[in-house]
C-alpha cells in the first residue's frame, strides 16, 4: 500500500488493537479511511478484523457513523514499517498501546522512524505527559496528545493535549485529522492525567475503595451519581467501560508522577484485576455484562 495507490483517501495508522485501537480503527474505516492497525499480540491481531466490523455495524445501527459510506480498507499487521505508506499530507498515526511509559516510548520511537518525516503522530495516552513521550520520537514538534473516549465512534469531543514541544503545523494537522473523523478538539494543557483523568481517576479510586469498605454496593454507588446527581454514568460503570486493568495502569502513572496517594490503586481495584475481572471487556467488573464485549 502506498500513498500513490491510496486513491486520494486519508490513511490512519493505529498502534495497538485493544479496546481503544479497535474503536479508533472502526471510526476511521467507517469514515472511508484506509487503516493500518499494528498489533504485536497474535491473538489480538486475529480477533481485530471481526471486532472492528462489529463496532462498525453497531455504530451504523445507532446512526453514529454514516450508513451510506463505503468502509475503508483495513490492514492488520505486526509490521510497523507499513506506516511508511502514509502520506503526511493526508494521514496520521495514533498510538494506542498499553498504558506503560517505557512501552509507549519504544513504540513511538519505532513508529516515528518508520513514518515519513512530517507525519502527525498522536498518542492516546490516558495520563502520561506528552512532553515526557516527546523524548522518544524523532521530531517532538509532530507529537500531540489525542485522548479519545470510549467508544470513539460515539463520543464526538476529544481531549487534545498540546505538549511543550508540539508545533503549530501539528496542531493544524490534528484539527484536520479530527474533522476527517467527524470529531472536534477540546484543547487543554499538558501534565499527568491532563484534565479528564487527573479528576476522574481519583474519583474512580475512591468509589472502588468505598465499595471495599462496605459503604455501598456498586449499583447503589453508581445510582447516587446517575439518579441523584444527574451524571450520565456512575464512576464504577465508567471504570468497567474503560477496563479495570487500564484504570490501574493509569492510576500508577498518576501516582508515580504526582506522589499524591489519592492515586495509589486501592485494594478492590487490584483484586478485581488480579482475578481477571476487567470490566466490560471480560464480561465482569464492578457490574456484570453477561458475556465478553467487543
Ligand atoms: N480504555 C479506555 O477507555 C481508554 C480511553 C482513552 C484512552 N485510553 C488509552 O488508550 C491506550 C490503549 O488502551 P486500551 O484500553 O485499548 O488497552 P488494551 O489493553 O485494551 O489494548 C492495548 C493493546 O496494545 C497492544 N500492544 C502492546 N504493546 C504493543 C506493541 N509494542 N505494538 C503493538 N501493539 C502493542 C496490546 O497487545 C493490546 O492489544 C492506553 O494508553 C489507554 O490508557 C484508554
Amino acid at each position: 500500500m502506498s500513498a500513490a495507490d491510496s486513491g486520494g483517501k486519508r490513511m490512519l495508522g493505529v498502534l495497538g488493537a485493544g479496546t481503544m485501537g479497535v474503536g479508533l480503527a472502526a471510526l476511521a474505516v467507517g469514515r472511508g479511511q484506509r487503516v493500518v492497525l499494528v498489533e504485536s499480540d497474535d491473538g489480538q491481531r486475529a480477533a481485530a478484523p471481526g471486532r472492528v466490523r462489529g463496532q462498525l455495524r453497531t455504530a451504523q445501527l445507532l446512526g453514529a457513523l454514516p450508513r451510506e459510506q463505503e468502509p475503508g480498507e483495513l490492514l492488520v499487521t505486526a509490521d510497523l514499517d507499513e506506516l511508511g505508506a502514509i502520506d503526511p499530507a493526508a494521514g496520521a498515526v495514533v498510538e494506542s498501546v498499553t498504558e506503560r511509559a517505557d512501552l509507549k516510548g519504544d513504540v513511538l520511537a519505532a513508529a516515528s522512524a518508520a513514518a515519513k518525516d512530517g507525519t502527525l503522530i498522536t498518542t492516546n495516552t490516558s495520563a502520561i505527559p506528552v512532553g515526557e513521550l516527546a523524548a522518544a520520537v524523532t521530531d517532538p514538534a509532530w507529537l500531540v496528545g489525542t485522548h479519545f473516549m470510549n467508544p470513539p465512534y460515539l463520543v464526538e469531543a476529544v481531549e487534545v493535549v498540546r505538549g511543550p514541544d508540539t508545533g503549530e503545523e501539528a496542531m493544524t494537522a490534528v484539527h484536520a485529522l479530527l474533522a476527517s473523523l467527524g470529531r472536534r478538539a477540546v484543547v487543554v494543557g499538558d501534565g499527568p492525567g491532563f484534565v479528564s483523568n487527573r479528576i476522574l481517576m481519583r474519583m474512580i479510586n475512591d468509589a472502588a475503595r468505598m465499595v471495599g469498605e462496605g459503604r455501598a454496593e456498586p449499583a447503589a454507588l453508581d445510582e447516587v451519581f446517575t439518579d441523584c446527581l444527574g451524571h450520565r454514568m456512575g464512576p464504577l460503570a465508567t471504570a468497567d467501560l474503560i477496563g479495570l486493568d487500564n484504570v490501574v495502569d493509569t492510576l500508577v502513572v498518576l501516582h508515580e508522577r504526582t506522589g499524591d496517594d489519592a492515586y495509589r490503586p486501592c485494594g478492590p481495584l487490584l483484586t478485581a484485576v488480579g482475578d481477571g475481572r476487567l470490566g466490560r471487556k471480560s464480561g465482569e467488573g464492578f457490574h456484570s455484562y453477561g458475556g465478553v464485549r467487543a
